[in-house]
Order: structure tokens, then sequence, then C-alpha cells
């Protein structure tokens, strides 16, 4: 059977932007600033994404469209016989464990996207009932099992549609509409009275605010906003056909994902200060912080229903490339039909999912290593199996691949002029820079 690829760079663009821009932007990246000092954690950001990510993200692709494979079959095709394969089985496994409690959160926004659109955001609520009402929610029992499912099995059926007319068309789709909802957003929090105190804690930065903490909290952010080190990326860079170039597209990518999460703070922040609140609310920002702003605000009702509309949308394409990584290796390694690969991996998130949905409520005193479930399973993956499935893999592509099939990829077999003239420095980037910076934030992040 032919392999499935995308049809252009415009559905290339999508399918990545889309793995890249979701919760991470619009949830993770606006309270990560607010916790980290605004301006100064941006500033560090943008050298974490462009400089050490991006590299990495383009490695990636290069494993994917040189291998043509999956993330198990990537390293066997290129390293046959060797360990290197074990790279690719942990690639396989990350992802269903992100997307298990991804889709967790993913059916908080559906539950919440219910309740804007029946108006549960009552005018004149407070923030602690804001708070009460979401942490009753996180720790009842059933509500967040449904939300999680409906979520998944949105997933489940993009998937079984194809690359193309699933992800591809979902994508294209999906994509625009999320950065109109996200622009109209922040227009209406920028011009609320009180504002431009929120605008001056994003773009003024107090450089003595950084420090190894600030660095780790970035870098960490990059890995998992640019969705890096857990075979996704490379998945999707398997369906990208030859005549691409990479680089523009990798630099594309990370450039819309770097916009977005500003303009996911643009949206936020403003709205913080122009109610007076905390900016530094943590993991509860889009949902204790936001309902009662939208619940206070003129046309908060409607402001509430888009913004949890988007929230669906960039999880939703998000999830789905955490979903294929599976569905491939399934496919294509132990020759199941699309159709099986995706009840089979639909269940193994399901059930995972459930647990971390429960450890908020009855499982809340079910520990494993002082962590309840939900937060194991993002400290693992997030804390540990991205940052070191991305420095392996740029370990694997600086000095295990052959410097001429890197380089063939990169410039199109030599074809791509500009290309071949920036070459020289994106390898001395994958070589050296990124597998020793990497190392060094993270191991200064375990010792201080
Ligand atoms: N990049 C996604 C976000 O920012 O929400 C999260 C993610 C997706 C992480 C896919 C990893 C991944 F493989």
């Amino acid at each position: 059977m032919e392999r499935e690829s995308f049809g252009n760079r415009f559905g290339v663009l999508v399918a990545m932007a889309g793995s890249a821009i979701g919760l991470g932007n619009l949830w993770r990246f606006p309270y990560l600033v607010g916790s980290y000092g605004g301006a100064a954690f941006i500033f560090v950001y943008i050298f974490c994404v462009f400089l050490l990510c991006l590299p990495i993200f383009m490695s990636e692709v290069i494993v994917g469209r040189r291998s043509r494979s999956n993330a198990f079959g990537a390293f066997k095709k290129l390293a046959p016989g060797t360990k290197w394969k074990w790279l690719g089985a942990v690639s396989v496994v990350t992802p269903i464990i992100v997307v298990s409690y991804y889709s967790v959160v993913g059916g908080w926004s559906v539950e919440y996207f219910l309740k804007a659109c029946t108006f549960e955001f009552t005018a004149g609520a407070t923030q602690s009932e804001m708070g009460m009402m979401f942490t009753k929610f996180i720790s009842s029992v059933w509500s967040p099992i449904v939300g999680h499912t409906i979520f998944l099995l949105l997933t489940a059926a993009i998937i079984i549609s194809g690359v193309k007319s699933g992800i591809e068309k979902f994508g294209k789709i999906m994509m625009p509409l999320l950065f109109v909802l996200i622009v109209i957003i922040a227009v209406r929090a920028a011009t609320l009275p009180g504002a431009g105190e929120g605008l001056k804690y994003l773009f003024k930065p107090d450089f003595s605010k950084i420090d190894t903490s600030v660095c780790a909290a970035a870098l960490g952010q990059a890995f998992f906003s640019l969705s890096l080190g857990v075979g996704t990326i490379l998945t999707y860079g398997s369906y990208v056909n030859k005549k691409e170039n990479i680089a523009l597209s990798s630099t594309y990518t990370a450039t819309a994902d770097f916009f977005f999460a500003l303009l996911a703070s643009c949206a936020i922040m403003p709205a913080v200060f122009a109610f007076g609140l905390n900016p530094q609310e943590g993991p509860g920002l889009v949902f204790e912080t936001l309902p009662f702003i939208f619940s206070n605000m003129p046309m908060g009702w409607l402001v509430a229903i888009l913004f949890f509309l988007a929230l669906i949308v960039a999880a939703l394409t998000s999830s789905i490339s955490l979903y294929e990584v599976g569905v491939a290796y399934l496919v294509e390694e132990k020759q199941y039909s699309r159709r099986g690969a995706s009840i089979l991996v639909f269940i193994i998130a399901w059930v995972c999912g459930v647990l971390c949905s429960l450890s908020f409520g009855p499982l809340s005193d079910f520990h494993i290593f002082g962590q309840t479930i939900f937060n194991l399973f993002d400290k693992v993956s997030a804390n540990f199996l991205m940052p070191v499935g991305g420095l392996l893999l740029v370990i694997f592509v600086g000095w295990v691949m052959k410097k001429k099939d890197v380089m063939d990829e990169f410039t199109n077999g030599g074809t791509l002029r500009g290309n071949r003239r920036i070459s020289g420095f994106v390898y001395f980037l994958i070589r050296y820079v990124c597998p020793v910076a990497v190392l060094a934030v993270f191991a200064s992040a375990l010792i201080f």
C-alpha cells in the first residue's frame, strides 16, 4: 500500500503548526510567563525556541523524511541492528502517555465550553467561587470522564479519516479559525480599561529576574510547545514530500508557534491586570481566573464561548499529532488496519486518561513516587522523556547519521541554494550547541 503524505506546503504547515500550537500556548505559556516574571521569561524563551529547539525540530523532520517511517521504524531503518531502536520504542510510548493526560485537560475545555454556552459563568461571581467550581468539577467522578471521552473520540474520528483527509483537512479549516478567535479575544482584552499594565508586564523585561530556574522552565516550555522529543514531528516529517524545504517549513512553524503564544498572553494578561488579579496564578489561570473575568466583563459570555472553543480546537490539532504516532507504528510495524490501530490507541489512552482524571478525586491519595497519577504522567513526560528524547535525537542526527545524508535532506540533494549557505551553521548547532546547551540547562535545574 502506498504511504500517505501531506498534499502541499500549506498542508504541512497547518499540520505541524497544529501540533505545536495547543494547550501549551493557551494554557501553559501564559501562566509560566506570569509565574516567571513576564518579559524576562519571554526573552529567554526566544533564545530557547530559535537557537536550540528549531535545530532539533529540523532534525526530527530530517529523520522522518529520510526514513519515511514511523518513529520506531525510522531508527531501525537508519541505524539497523543498533540500540537506537530503543529510542524509537520510547518515542512511540511517550506520546501515548502524553495524549492520555492531554485529553483530560482537553475534556475540561469541552466541559467549560458547554458551561459557557449554558451561561454558567454568572455575572457577579467571585474568583473564589470560580475556583471552587473548578475544584468541584475536576474532583468529581463522571463529568471530567465524559469530557475526556468526547475529546478522545473526536481525536480518533479525525485520525481514522487518514493523513490527508483527516489531519491535513482538519488543520486547514481549524488553524485559520483558531487564529481569528484569538485575535478577537486579544483585541477585546486590550481594550479593557487598565489593560496597559498587563501589556507592560509582557513586554518590559526585568533582566535581574533571569536565573537557572527561569532558563529550565523556558527550555522545557519550548520543547513542549514545539512538540519535540516524542516522535510526533518525526512522524509528521515522514509525511512531508521530498520537494518540501525543511528549513523553511520548520522555521515557519516555530515562528507561528511563538507568535501564537504571545498572542494568547496578550489575550489573557491585560484582562488579568485590568481586574487587578494576580498574574502568578499558575495552572488555574485559564479555568479559574478567566471564567471570573468573563463573568464580570461586558460581552464576557461571548468571549467565554469563543475562548473555550479556541482551546478545544487548539488541543485537538495537537492531540491528533500525538495519537498519530502510535497509529503509524501499529499500521506499519504490526500490520494493523488504520481503524484497528486507532481503536487500540483509543482504548489505552482512554484507560490511562480515566486514571489521570480520577487522580483529582477518588484516587487523589494514590501516589507513585510521591506524585498523583496525573502529575506523574505530566512530570515524567515533560520534564524527563521529552528533553531526553530530544537530546538523543539531536545526537543521533549530529553524530550517528552520515553528514552527507543529513545535508542531502536539508538541501534537497543540493538543489536549495539558500539552505546550502546556512547548512554549516545549522549542522554546527545540531552537533555541538544543542546537545551541550540542553544537557547543561537540565543538569543545572536538577542540581540547583
Ligand atoms: N505542542 C503541544 C502544545 O503546545 O500544547 C503539546 C504537544 C503536542 C506536546 C504534541 C508534544 C507533542 F508530541
